[in-house]
């Protein structure tokens, strides 16, 4: 495990060296939203999912600077659905990776804006020629990338149906499904996403491709049961947000429904599932292994 956290530093810090290329500030004051970007897309992270995208990639000979276009898009729609998650209207939260959330630095109105402009600018570098040469590549990405976070099946659809769902009770006959539902659209997609997208620049195959899928599905899901378990019971200074949010705001989630040893063990199992997945990538896919293990064993 350390190992690991070795290594997905190492990804980190390349990945953040890679930020600055990406922002040039206007010089009118219309740049408080870049500075508000750059805020909340530049002060901590995991980093996780453009290191799927690399990682998965590289499994097929893609090297770091052919996958960073994607990674950075993903990231910043990412921080996008962060920033606006945190708004007074919807979690209401002060801290966000360890820092005042971006309203809080700034202000409400400049942190919705600076969301609408991760958003729109993740999908600006998707159309890059330099993120995939093929054009029929690129805009594959780019609609799946929209489906992945939009509001029929993706994170936004996730993002309604959490707020909505906090107003059920917990006997609500439907509530498994619903909590599974919401997972899966709110976090399970953007993660997905991550996985698939590293497969499509890497000309997978169709049975390389929904191998890749199951085992991104699986840690989705297990990875946002980890998020709920490490509300109820994490250190604030490592996770870096407030905690206890999710009971505070009666949010349906698998803790809330089964307890923290079942919601732990749903997630193992799911785990151990998405391992099953990799096997024909034998050691090729070592890393994408270890980082199914760091989900379900992570402490922020
Ligand atoms: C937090 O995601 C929000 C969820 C989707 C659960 P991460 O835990 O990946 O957040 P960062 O990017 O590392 O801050
Ligand atoms: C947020 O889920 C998922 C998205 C931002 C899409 P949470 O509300 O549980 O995330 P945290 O705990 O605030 O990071
Ligand atoms: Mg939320
Ligand atoms: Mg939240
Ligand atoms: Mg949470």
């Amino acid at each position: 495990m350390t190992d690991f956290t070795e290594t997905l530093k190492n990804f980190s810090q390349r990945f953040n060296q890679e930020i600055s290329r990406f922002f040039i500030f206007p010089t009118g004051d219309e740049k408080r939203v870049c500075e508000a970007m750059h805020y909340s897309l530049s002060r901590g992270g995991k980093r996780l999912r453009p290191f799927l995208v690399y990682e998965t990639a590289n499994l097929f000979g893609i090297p770091f600077e052919q996958s960073i276009n994607v990674g950075m898009a993903l990231e910043m729609l990412h921080t996008y659905s962060l920033i606006h998650d945190d708004l007074p209207a919807m979690d209401n939260d002060d801290l966000r990776r360890g820092f005042p959330t971006c309203h809080k630095q700034f202000d409400e109105a400049t942190a919705i804006i600076a969301g609408d402009g991760l958003l729109t600018y993740a999908f600006e570098i998707m159309s890059y020629p330099q993120t995939a040469t093929d054009p029929a590549t690129r805009c594959r990405l780019i609609e799946m990338l929209a489906r992945a976070a939009g509001p029929f099946d993706g994170m936004v659809a996730g993002q309604m149906l959490d707020l909505i769902a906090s107003t059920y009770n917990l006997q609500h006959q439907d509530s498994e499904n619903i909590i599974k539902h919401i997972e899966e659209m709110k976090t399970g997609r953007l993660l997905s996403y991550a996985v698939e997208a590293g497969a499509v620049l890497g000309q997978s195959s169709a049975e390389q491709f929904e191998n890749l899928t199951n085992y991104s599905r699986k840690i989705g899901i297990a990875f946002q049961i980890i998020d709920d378990i490490l509300d109820a019971t994490g250190n604030e200074q490592l996770v870096g947000k407030t905690l206890h949010k999710d009971t505070d705001q009666n949010k349906l989630t698998f803790v809330n429904l089964y307890g923290l040893d079942m919601a732990k063990q749903i997630a193992t199992e799911l785990i151990n599932g998405a391992i099953k997945d990799l096997s024909s990538f034998n050691n090729k896919a070592d890393n994408l292994c270890r980082l199914a293990y760091y989900i379900i064993e992570r402490n922020h």
